[in-house]
């Protein structure tokens, strides 16, 4: 079985095709980074423009990679929340539209169980049940992810998303979008020491984030300040060494309190290369295993979306002509998926 995957939740767009039998087939994306550099942020009607203009070359493009033709593909799955509505409203019309013509079936798929379903397309997977840290420019959340489709939100960010915070705090260093690779990137010229931001909610019991207080008081340390280079860099170090800390001592406390061996790591922000470090230390430490799935099915992609469109194709899940699409979807709604229906 053949499924194009099509992802248009936010500011990536992405195709993909998985089979059944061989695995992934083919992924690519189109970035919309040179769009939203000069705003520092995600514009969201470009984006949804640019969704139009790019999902059907992109889908022209794996298809004549892979040497398939469209009556080779036998169902679609489009991202159908949550993200940005008119982004969403691109993949989800399209790829509606595309299975009508083909006469197959069609599914929304939920965004974060793409993410936290990714690693299975790795050659070494977690087992499950496993914890899932799942960090981006749009969410903060430590999941239980308990079988497929069973997913508990253990915590999240109570305000701003650790990417969003990496974001905003490098366009007002002056540093360009999207700013996580931008800080890391500064941050290595960094001294250690010579400014101490706080660890929002690192004393505090519950698995919850935040990244507000920290961003607003690395913000006011500039206000006082003259930037150079050196004091630029000094700063991005002591914001990512805050940010990922508040990371790590959440991650830490989920898997004592789980009790699980694996932890996967999905997410823009699981690229930090701090943040991996740090985490290959702290699973070293309890004894557990860390996977971190490659960037391009970490970020967002169209892959983790035709995959698990595919398990919920498989175990029986389908859907009516009529569609729509859910900006905001809570994961523990989603039904589970019975495993015994896939083989
Ligand atoms: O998953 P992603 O590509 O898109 C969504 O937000 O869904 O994540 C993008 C986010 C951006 O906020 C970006 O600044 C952040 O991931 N990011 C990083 C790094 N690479 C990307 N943050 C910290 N360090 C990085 N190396
Ligand atoms: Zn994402």
């Amino acid at each position: 079985m053949n499924v194009l995957g099509i992802e248009t939740s936010c500011d990536d767009t992405g195709v993909a095709i998985y089979d059944s039998n061989q695995g992934l087939l083919i992924n690519r994306f189109s970035s919309q980074i040179d769009i939203h550099k000069i705003y520092g942020g995600v514009v969201p009607e470009l984006a949804a423009r640019d969704h139009i203009r790019k999902v059907m070359p992109l889908i022209k493009s794996v298809l004549e990679e892979t040497k398939l033709k469209k009556s080779n593909i036998d169902a679609i799955a489009y991202t159908a929340g949550p993200g940005l509505v008119g982004a969403l409203l691109v993949g989800a019309t399209i790829g509606r539209s595309l299975a009508l013509a083909l006469k197959i079936p069609a599914i929304g798929v939920h965004h974060m169980e793409g993410h936290l379903l990714s690693p299975m397309l790795e050659n070494e997977t977690p087992e499950l049940p496993f914890l899932s840290l799942l960090v981006s420019g749009g969410h903060t959340m430590l999941v239980d992810v308990q079988s497929l489709g069973r997913y508990s939100l253990l915590g999240e960010t109570r305000d701003d998303a650790v990417g969003e915070a990496f974001d905003k705090f490098a366009s007002v260093l002056g540093l360009s979008y999207p700013g996580g690779p931008s800080i890391e990137r500064c941050a290595t010229e960094g001294q250690p020491g010579h400014f101490k931001f706080p660890r929002p909610m690192s004393g505090h019991d519950s698995l919850d984030f935040s990244f507000s207080g920290l961003k607003t008081f690395a913000i006011q340390t500039v206000d006082k300040l003259k930037l150079d280079d050196q004091v630029r860099s000094d700063l991005a170090y002591a914001f990512q060494d805050a940010a990922i800390d508040a990371l790590v001592v959440k991650l830490k406390r989920a898997l004592k309190q789980t009790g699980y061996s694996d932890v996967i790591i999905a997410g823009g922000v699981g690229a930090n290369k701090l943040l991996r470090h740090r985490i290959a230390e702290l699973a070293q430490q309890l004894q557990v295993k860390a996977y971190f799935p490659s960037l391009e099915l970490c970020t967002d992609n169209g892959a983790m979306i035709a995959y698990a469109g595919y398990l919920r194709l498989k175990a029986g899940f389908s859907e009516e002509l009529n569609y729509a699409v859910y900006p905001r979807w809570s994961l523990e709604s989603l039904e589970p998926i019975h495993s015994e229906a896939i083989v």
